[in-house]
């Protein structure tokens, strides 16, 4: 499939995940890539996940994933918490390049405590990376968009948590909210240069975020030991989440959604937060 044909493609939190998985299904459909993420560029202080985030080995293997369709990447160390590392990022892509199409801002982490009982720093962190960084991404990037005057499509990745109550995670959910606020604002204002913005909103997602030991003790309490096959036993926790029989979805499901959102299939789509989640916001 050729919809985004010699398209560029700027995606943050570019290593593994969804933001991996984002980058080389917009090159398969034709973009190069301009992508960032943390690695040995920073980000040492970002300690209350309950998951190590990516390395340069990561970096590295999404590269070479890129290049394997036949497309081209730009993939630098930068920290969505830091507006200059990213602009220079950016601007960097956009020199190689020539130009710039589509914005994808995925990077994000996920610590768990109730909303009274979070350190100010995990507050903090939560708001600066998810929130703070999805405005800095777009910030850095629309100017770019801007100059090529062929508008432009920009994707938010938010969360299922915005929509309704999750105990634990009130402050990621808080940020994921504004995040959807942001998207549909700049949906309203950037709509008469015809960038569309729209957010993709999953529910549980098979990436390091939630494939840990920490997350399965969480949902799985009552074993001693929880596996990941514990988690797709048809009567787990995980399932029992969904309207569809499935745990999770895949990172694929969200490139999917992403791609569809990037291209002309949805030239009149925008200002939208489509979920993705195998029906777990109609369960709820
Ligand atoms: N996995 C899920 O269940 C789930 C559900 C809903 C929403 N999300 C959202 O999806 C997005 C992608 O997460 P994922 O599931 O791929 O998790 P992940 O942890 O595998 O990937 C996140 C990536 O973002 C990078 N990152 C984190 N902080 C950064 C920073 N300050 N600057 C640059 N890069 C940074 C990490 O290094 C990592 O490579 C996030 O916004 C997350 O909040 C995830």
């Amino acid at each position: 499939m050729n919809r985004l044909e010699n398209q560029v493609a700027f995606v943050t939190g570019v290593a593994r995940g969804q933001g991996r998985r984002i980058a080389v299904r917009l090159a398969e459909e034709g973009a190069d890539i301009i992508g960032v993420d943390l690695g040995s560029g920073g980000g040492f202080d970002i300690d209350t996940p309950h998951y190590a985030l990516s390395t340069d080995a990561d970096l590295a293997r999404t590269a070479e994933l890129i290049e394997e369709t036949g497309r081209k990447a730009v993939l630098r160390h930068a920290d969505v918490r830091d507006f200059d590392s990213l602009a220079s990022a950016v601007q960097e892509g956009v020199e190689t390049f020539g130009r710039l199409d589509v914005v994808v801002a995925n990077a994000g982490i996920l610590s768990v405590s109730p909303v009274l009982d979070l350190e100010e720093r995990a507050w903090q962190q939560n708001l600066d990376v998810n929130l703070t960084g999805a405005w800095h991404t777009v910030k850095a990037a629309v100017p770019h968009l801007r100059a090529g005057g062929r508008g432009g499509s920009i994707v938010f990745i938010t969360s299922a948590a915005a929509m309704l109550s999750v105990p634990g995670i009130g402050h990621y959910a808080t940020a994921k909210a504004g995040v959807n606020a942001l998207a549909k604002s700049l949906a309203a204002e950037l709509g008469p240069e015809w960038i569309r913005v729209n957010a993709v909103s999953p529910g549980n997602v098979d990436t390091p975020m939630i494939d840990n030991e920490f997350t399965r003790r969480l949902f799985l309490s009552h074993l001693e030991h929880p596996g990941k096959s514990d988690a797709q036993e048809p009567d787990s926790p995980y399932v029992r989440l969904h309207a569809l029989p499935v745990p999770w979805v895949e990172a694929k499901d969200i490139s999917n959604a992403v791609v569809f959102l990037a291209s002309d299939d949805a030239r009149f789509v925008t200002g939208t937060v489509l979920p993705v989640d195998a029906g777990y916001l109609v369960k709820k």
